[in-house]
């Protein structure tokens, strides 16, 4: 016998909840220094009784902190959970079809346009960096699926571009704008090589953009792409219920109808539940009080689970740009653990005290791997799991991140399933939504990203900035030349 050889027994698989299961919160580690718990404090009471009447706010819309420009941006709230059944089978036809003659998706976005979608699809497939390799069997007739568009290095560019040559592909080019540019340059590559490789190049490009407005949403009237709305009332971060996420995950195989119940289910519970209940506004609260009292700017989004990397840095992205505003914000960081442990955990632990942690926990992933561990330096784990002992260190880090000071909470996700999943990302969205409020800031809008795109449309000969090219130019000669080393 020769290569390598999987003992029997060593992986075990169990079937888990696949459509069901409530997403619940831990806070009972949500403690001060000194040992006190959150709920103490005279600013926990009053903070409390504000995110309520911040949660009013949200749902009557009137507000100017909820606006970008003259439309209040609570669509994700007031009407993703609640999508019409007709428009979600419309979306799972489209998919369908297009699932149905290629072998590799290619999804094109930026930001909210792509950071829900991967997370998503990586929760519930798996990494795609694994899933990938896997054969068409045993994807189960899933594509192989790539990012393209949240970046421009060209390396990655080329090596998909040489990775997918010839084969049957998909493109889902996603742009509330229409116009943003990394997007729109990975589109322009994709296009020209759909164009060159398929004589029915319109079918198998689905564009999801704005209803009326746009480079792209013009580009697509004009070659007759398929596609979806992205609703005026939702924001790029908030977006993952929407088309934006919806038809990827469809793409994907993942049951849009669960997702979508997942993120009512949540939805309802933060309108109906009192504050003690409250996933979403107890979070909102907690941050707001640590932030404000207990000297918190930064939250790790902690998880010890391979294929949830993507939500938390999913997280990452919604809590920055919803909060960092007029000079404030928590900054959230994604750690994956035990890996990042072994980067980061001494300055959680004993670095400055101005660190939450939040981690994301999962109850049953539904595979295991046993430790054989006789005659080696494991030899205690011997017939244990790994899911033993990860659960073991990442809890152990939980406990003693928290006894070195650092305020804890866990999102506790009973198993990755599409229902659990659209919950998480309601209750989330909630959450900062109300986090903002309460540090009253608009969540819906990022006037500081578009300053960089300023100087970078300038710096890369974009028409109509000649003279703030001109400018930037003169300020780089202005810089000290010696102070190159
Ligand atoms: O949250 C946001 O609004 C942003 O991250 C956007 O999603 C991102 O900039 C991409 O924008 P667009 O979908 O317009 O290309």
């Amino acid at each position: 016998m020769s290569g390598f050889q999987v003992s029997s027994g060593l992986i075990r698989r169990e079937p888990v909840g696949n459509t069901g299961g409530k997403v619940r919160l831990d806070y009972r580690r949500f403690g001060v220094v000194g040992g006190k718990h959150v709920t103490a404090l005279p600013e926990y009471n009053m903070a409390s009784r504000t995110v309520k009447s911040l949660h009013d706010v949200l749902m009557a819309g009137t507000d100017s902190l909820l606006k970008d420009g003259t439309v209040t941006m609570t669509g994700w709230k007031i009407d993703s959970p609640y999508r019409a059944e007709a428009e979600l089978d419309q979306i799972i036809q489209v998919a369908a079809e297009l699932r149905s003659k290629i072998d590799d998706f290619i999804s094109i976005g930026i930001g909210g346009s792509f950071l829900g979608n991967k997370a998503t699809i990586e929760a519930i497939l798996g990494s795609l960096e694994l899933f990938n390799l896997l054969g068409p069997e045993q994807r189960g007739g899933i594509p192989r699926i790539f990012f393209l568009g949240n970046h421009m290095d060209p390396g990655y560019t080329a090596r998909v571009l040489e990775i997918i040559a010839g084969r049957r592909v998909g493109v889902n080019v996603i742009s509330k704008s229409g116009g943003t540019v990394e997007p729109a340059i990975a589109f322009a590559i994709l296009k020209e090589c759909m164009e060159n490789g398929f004589t029915d190049h319109a079918s198998r490009i689905v564009a999801v953009t704005d209803k009326a407005k746009g480079a792209l949403k013009k580009l697509s009237d004009e070659i007759g792409y398929a596609a979806f709305e992205v609703p005026d009332n939702v924001g790029g971060r908030y977006s993952v219920t929407s088309p934006v996420g919806l038809f990827g995950l469809a793409v994907a195989g993942i049951d849009i109808k669960r997702f979508i119940a997942g993120a009512r289910f949540a939805e309802e519970e933060t309108r109906k539940r009192p504050i003690v209940s409250n996933i979403a506004m107890l979070r909102a609260v907690m941050r707001y009080v640590a932030y404000t009292k207990m000297g918190i700017k930064i939250e790790v989004a902690a998880t010890g689970t391979y294929d949830l990397k993507g939500v938390a840095a999913w997280m990452q992205q919604l809590g920055p740009e919803s909060e960092g505003k007029d000079d404030k914000g928590i900054w959230i960081s994604p750690e994956f653990y035990t890996q990042d442990a072994h980067a980061n955990s001494q300055m959680i632990q004993m670095g400055e005290r101005n660190i939450m942690e939040t981690f994301l926990m999962l109850e049953e992933s539904g595979t295991d791997v046993v430790i054989p561990g006789r005659g080696t330096p494991v030899e205690y784990l011997d017939g244990r799991t790994l899911s033993f002992a990860n659960r073991a260190f990442v809890e152990g880090l939980r406990d003693a991140h928290y006894a070195g000071g650092v305020p804890t909470m866990s999102y506790i996700l009973p198993a990755l399933n599409a229902f659990t999943l659209g919950q998480l990302y309601q209750y989330e969205m909630n959450a900062i939504a109300l986090s903002a409020l309460l540090l009253e800031q608009n969540p819906f809008i990022q006037p500081g990203v578009q300053q960089y795109k300023r100087v970078a449309d300038a710096k890369s000969g974009k028409p109509g900035t000649e003279s703030y090219a001109l400018e930037l130019g003169r300020d780089e000669q202005k810089l000290n030349p010696n102070l190159i080393a």
